[in-house]
């Protein structure tokens, strides 16, 4: 006879989550608009009429975002890191020399997955905290042609939000992997709609994106955008594919032939949809003066309590800031207070004594920057830091009453 075992009793989700919402102002994911919340009620059939329309108008949407005409726009059912994978598993294949420029955390991750898929990698790295010269990447783009084993890819990130470093020079860096004959992927989960990046324009072949972060959606329903040079490149391949889910040959088939490669996830597609088309009616150039205004104004309030940030304004995120944590200061100690009292959540720190608060899509608005920099200034505050939380305050207000964001 079969015997089950007990099944268990748990909480419901009303009893785990606070009675009000934290503010998430961490390095994602973001707050969602409430036309996003509500599309990502809904779940609707996914080879019916209506996703069909959805399908269609999230791959226009999404060439405005990214600002390309390429056709060979899709979505990815999968974190910010399925994107990334779909670009290498497509892109990458045992014996492809890769190119991968390090700035950090992320960054990394684009070099593990091609030596997983078979690439032959070469990591290029930052100096610590500071973007990559566009000199530094052609030279070991040279010394590889001479020595007769060119590069086939360069991976970079755009925004490496585990330390807040942005890779200014990537328009050069594109246009040196044009001259070189070496595919380009951007990683700008972080930094898409947040910061410039003009796909056709600067050349890049493949840019992959999250949902929850810049875009201003729900996690788990990302974007990939390929060149036609890079759809060719993959048109032509004859080693075979590492991921099913991640072949774009098959992915295809849904994304641009009303056809069948597996489930999509409808709910986070009807987010993705509408976080798309509020980034459409508020416009790129609108948006990203949004996001510079808030994210200098919470810089120069920072600075105005008395606190460090992380890195220089040369290499700096606007997406992310990075902040300084006086030595006395825990940072696990420090965060939870600011979840407890202030009901705000930050982020800690992948290396340095640092905290990390994002300023995409939504946590970049007025009175999401006071409330987190109050909550950080009295937080400190009441952990025995010497910090002047109202002349932070007020160069915060100084700056949103010039900026007006
Ligand atoms: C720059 C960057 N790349 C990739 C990722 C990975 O995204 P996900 O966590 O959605 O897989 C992140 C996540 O924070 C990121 O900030």
């Amino acid at each position: 006879m079969t015997t089950y075992s007990v099944p268990p009793t748990v909480a419901p989700i009303d009893q785990i989550l606070p009675d009000e919402p934290l503010l998430l102002m961490g390095a994602g994911p973001v707050p969602v608009q409430s036309k996003v919340a509500a599309a990502n009620s809904m779940v609707i059939n996914h080879l019916g009429d209506a996703m069909s329309q959805v399908v269609s108008q999230v791959k226009t949407l999404a060439r405005y975002v990214f600002q390309t005409q390429s056709p060979y726009v899709f979505g990815v059912s999968g974190p910010g890191s399925a994107a990334m994978e779909m670009a290498i598993t497509n892109l990458v294949w045992s014996g492809r020399r890769v190119l991968s420029i390090k700035n950090g955390y992320f960054s990394s991750r684009f070099e593990e997955m091609a030596s997983r898929v078979g690439g032959l990698t070469t990591v290029l790295e930052a100096p610590e905290n500071h973007y990559i010269d566009a000199d530094a990447v052609e030279t070991a783009l040279k010394e590889a042609k001479l020595a007769n084993q060119p590069f086939d890819v360069i991976t970079i990130v755009q925004g490496e939000t585990s330390n807040t470093v942005y890779n200014c020079q990537l328009p050069e860096i594109a246009a040196l992997a044009k001259k070189y004959n070496v595919l380009s992927i951007v990683d700008a989960v972080c930094t898409l709609s947040t910061m410039p990046l003009f796909m056709d324009e600067w050349g890049i072949d493949a840019v992959v994106t999250g949902g929850q972060k810049g875009l201003s959606s729900v996690p788990g329903v990302s974007l990939i955008a390929f060149s036609e040079l890079a759809w060719d490149v993959i048109q032509k391949r004859e080693a075979p594919m590492a991921h099913w889910c991640f072949d774009t040959r098959l992915a295809y088939e849904f994304w641009h032939n009303k056809g069948y490669h597996y489930t999509a996830p409808v709910s986070g597609l009807l987010a993705l949809h509408e976080a798309l088309r509020l980034i459409c009616e508020e416009t790129l150039p609108v948006r990203f003066e949004r996001h510079s205004r808030c994210s200098n104004a919470l810089q120069h309030a920072v600075e105005s309590m008395g606190l460090d940030l992380f890195v220089k304004p040369e290499s700096r995120l606007n997406s992310v800031i990075g902040i300084c944590l006086p030595e006395s200061i825990n940072t696990k100690e420090l965060l939870a207070l600011m979840s407890d009292r202030y009901l705000v959540e930050i982020s800690g720190s992948f290396g340095g004594h640092i905290v990390r608060i994002g300023q995409m899509g939504e946590q970049c608005r007025s009175h999401h920057l006071l409330r987190v920099l109050h909550a950080l200034g009295m937080s400190l505050q009441s952990l025995g830091a010497d910090i002047d939380v109202p002349s932070g305050m007020a160069e915060l207000e100084k700056q949103l009453l010039i900026s007006r964001p």
